[in-house]
């Protein structure tokens, strides 16, 4: 097949650059914020093909979407989550337990579009350029599609909650996935009234961002954190 010709690998204009971080570092993971107003299809298919657009391993493309509206099935996916939900409160320490429960932890039924992101794990065969070491990595791949997704959306003023609280067969029922198909997330999609300035696990004491200096190692796990101009950039 013939290569097409080379695109400039430029950099982004300020205002470009300016956005992009904007959109990253503004992102939020929303669950009572949810406006009951609809999400157009044009608008919904722009966050489509912005996760079509992820990369994948061996290029598979292993995901699907399944977009849900009905508040039928959304109250099928609640319930769903609803036990999980139950079950989850009571494996935290008892003195964290009440923390937990006061969290609102989902906006299913709030936002007016519900998303399953799914993995196919057999879509480009047995034997996939990429995966052979590491099987894993199809479902890396659609965790990426999830996250253009999520970007896409802060760009276009959506908000965007990932739930994560179910039992994956009780997930499949709710949404008649077959048991071949990995439901990787589920994501509550709408207008928001707004975005909080950070997360809300750590404006509510769950836990703190960490320091990025502390994550990053030099040459090997054992290696010596950054120092210089990496370390004062990564402390600023
Ligand atoms: C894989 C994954 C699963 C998550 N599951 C849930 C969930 O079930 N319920 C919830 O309230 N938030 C869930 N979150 C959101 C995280 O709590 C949130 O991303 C984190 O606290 C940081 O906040 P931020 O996304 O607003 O920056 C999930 C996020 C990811 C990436």
């Amino acid at each position: 097949m013939e290569e097409a010709e080379m695109l400039p690998a430029d950099r982004f204009s300020d205002a470009e650059r300016a956005a992009l971080y904007r959109a990253i570092f503004t992102r939020r993971d929303t669950r009572g914020e949810f406006l009951p107003d609809p999400v157009a299809d044009e608008l919904l298919a722009r966050l489509l093909v912005a996760a079509h657009h992820a990369p994948s391993v061996g290029f598979m493309q292993p995901w699907s979407f399944l977009v849900v509206r009905d508040a039928a099935v959304k109250r099928r996916v609640h319930d769903a989550f609803r036990a999980a939900d139950a079950e989850a409160a009571l494996m935290f320490p008892e003195d964290r337990q009440g923390l937990y429960r006061s969290l609102k932890l989902q906006g299913i039924l709030d936002a007016p579009v519900n998303l399953c992101v799914t993995c196919d794990r057999d879509r480009a065969g047995p034997v996939v350029l990429g995966r052979t070491h590491m099987p894993e990595m199809d479902l890396y791949s659609t965790v990426c599609a999830v996250q253009n997704l999520w970007l896409a959306a802060r760009a276009e003023g959506l908000g965007v909650g990932w739930v994560s609280i179910f039992r994956p067969d009780a997930l499949r029922a709710a949404l008649g996935i077959p048991e071949t198909i990995v439901p990787v997330a589920y994501l509550c999609i709408g207008h928001v009234s707004g975005l909080r300035p950070g997360p809300e696990l750590e404006a509510k004491g769950w836990r703190q961002r960490l320091k990025l200096a502390e994550l990053v190692r030099l040459d090997g796990w054992d290696g010596p954190a950054p120092d210089g101009d990496l370390r004062a950039a990564l402390d600023a």
